[in-house]
């Protein structure tokens, strides 16, 4: 399972409460993979994701430009990677199914991406818009 800590925390309630939900979907992915049902869970989390990605940037976009952020460009670089990529593991979940390896694969992918990018960019815009609020 994948753990919340404080560490993780941007200080942002609502950018913090989103983040929190994501992984519990992670978690359940993973909770899914154990019981030998990823490959039905793996449809949810795309789905939900579909949403989620626009919705979770989109407000942080908002509040980027709402504050003039110096950093927007770079952050907003990193969604549009992730946006990106989760396109082609989507195309690749349709063409090919979803083999354990992909289901594995993808799991992991999500995983490494949010922790990463919550623990750098959006603790670094969580700094900045906490004074602000
Ligand atoms: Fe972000």
């Amino acid at each position: 399972m994948i753990q919340w800590t404080e560490e993780l925390a941007t200080g942002v309630t609502e950018i913090d409460h989103q983040h929190q939900e994501l992984f519990g979907l992670i978690n359940n992915l993973l909770q899914a993979m154990h019981e030998g049902k990823g490959k039905d869970e793996i449809q949810k989390v795309m789905t939900f994701l579909d949403d989620y990605v626009v919705n979770h940037f989109g407000m942080e976009e908002k509040y980027m430009k709402q504050y003039d952020y110096p950093e927007f460009a770079q952050h907003q670089k990193q969604h549009q990677n992730f946006t990106s990529n989760f396109s082609d593991i989507k195309k690749e979940l349709e063409t090919a199914g979803p083999s354990s390896a992909l289901v594995i694969q993808t799991q992991r992918k999500l995983q490494d991406w949010w922790v990463n990018h919550i623990e750098t960019v959006d603790k670094n815009l969580g700094a900045f818009l906490i004074p602000k609020f």
